[in-house]
Order: C-alpha cells, then sequence, then structure tokens
C-alpha cells in the first residue's frame, strides 16, 4: 500500500518531546525559549493521532538536549510529556516529567493587585503546592492558581 501520510521525520540527535497535551506544543516552544530565532531544527505536531488515545502534540527539536529545569517546568503544562534524548537515531533516555517543588519567572500571577504585577520589576514566584492537578501558589500574595490560570499565565 502506497504511504500518503506526511509523518514527523525521526531525528539524528536532539531532543523529542511527546505526548504533550493537545494544543499545547506551542506553550512547550515558549517555555523552551525557542522563537524566530531559533539555530536548530525544530518539528512540531499539533492534534496528531496518538496511539495511546485521541490526539497529542508532540516537538522534536534536533541538537539540543534539555536542562533538568526546563524539563521541570514542561511538567506545568504537560504533566504526562515525555522527554526522549536521541542519539543516533536511538531513544537512549526517556524521562516522564517532574513538576518542580517551586517556580520564578514562568508564570505571571494572576492577581492583578499582586506587587508582582506592579511597576516594580520583581519577578514572581510560586510555590507548587500540588502537582496532579498542579496547583500554585504566589509567594508574595498568595493566590492559588490552576489549570488554564496557569497556562494563560506563562510569560
Ligand atoms: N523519535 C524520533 N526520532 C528518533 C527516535 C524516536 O523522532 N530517532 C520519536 C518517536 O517518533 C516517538 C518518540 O521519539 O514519538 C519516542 O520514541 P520511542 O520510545 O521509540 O517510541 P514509543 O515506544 O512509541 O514511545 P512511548 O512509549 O513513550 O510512547
Ligand atoms: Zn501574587
Amino acid at each position: 500500500m502506497q504511504d500518503k501520510e506526511l509523518k514527523i521525520e525521526k531525528i539524528r540527535n536532539g531532543t523529542v518531546i511527546d505526548h504533550i497535551p493537545s494544543g499545547r506544543a506551542l506553550k512547550v516552544l515558549k517555555i523552551l525559549n525557542i522563537d524566530e530565532n531559533v539555530k536548530t531544527t525544530v518539528s512540531i505536531g499539533i492534534h496528531v493521532t496518538s496511539k495511546k488515545s485521541g490526539f497529542k502534540d508532540i516537538v522534536k527539536i534536533e541538537d539540543r538536549y534539555l536542562a533538568s529545569k526546563e524539563i521541570a517546568k514542561i511538567a506545568l503544562i504537560a504533566p504526562n510529556a515525555t522527554v526522549n534524548k536521541i542519539k543516533d537515531y536511538e531513544v537512549v533516555e526517556k524521562y516522564n516529567v517532574v513538576p518542580p517543588s517551586e517556580i520564578a519567572g514562568i508564570v505571571k500571577c494572576s492577581n492583578p493587585a499582586c506587587v508582582t504585577n506592579a511597576n516594580e520589576p520583581v519577578v514572581p514566584e510560586f510555590y507548587v503546592i500540588s502537582t496532579e492537578p498542579i496547583r500554585i501558589k504566589c509567594k508574595y500574595c498568595e493566590r492559588e492558581m490552576e489549570g488554564g490560570d496557569i497556562i494563560q499565565n506563562i510569560i
């Protein structure tokens, strides 16, 4: 049978972030500071069929390996993602992402009255108070945030 599907190519070296909830790939790129100035090849699949169930997003970044801090940030918006380290076309390591216990400068506080939203440049910081579902608490105003509130406020 002729294969009419266009698949995202396998990569030789780099990182594959798989099982991202459908629609969140662009947020993952934002977390990793991947923008129009990127110097390595990045392939993105949005709303692709998942072997496991339904749909997922997938991001493949060539010639870049992620720091554990970056992987932890991804956990905030994609708690079931897997990060695969690829060397010479083989998956040499596979991690399930784990949320960090504290975060700084990734999410903006959703309380407009919070000092982090005033004119002073105060970096927003949160405690991660629960991981399933992710719930975070502002260190400054104690506002608790979860779900869509976190996603919308990613800086
Ligand atoms: N992959 C890739 N390039 C490679 C090797 C793997 O892009 N050289 C991708 C695969 O397409 C897959 C992911 O990396 O999306 C993980 O690969 P693998 O562990 O081989 O796939 P699965 O067993 O399906 O992974 P999982 O059980 O995590 O779904
Ligand atoms: Zn706050």
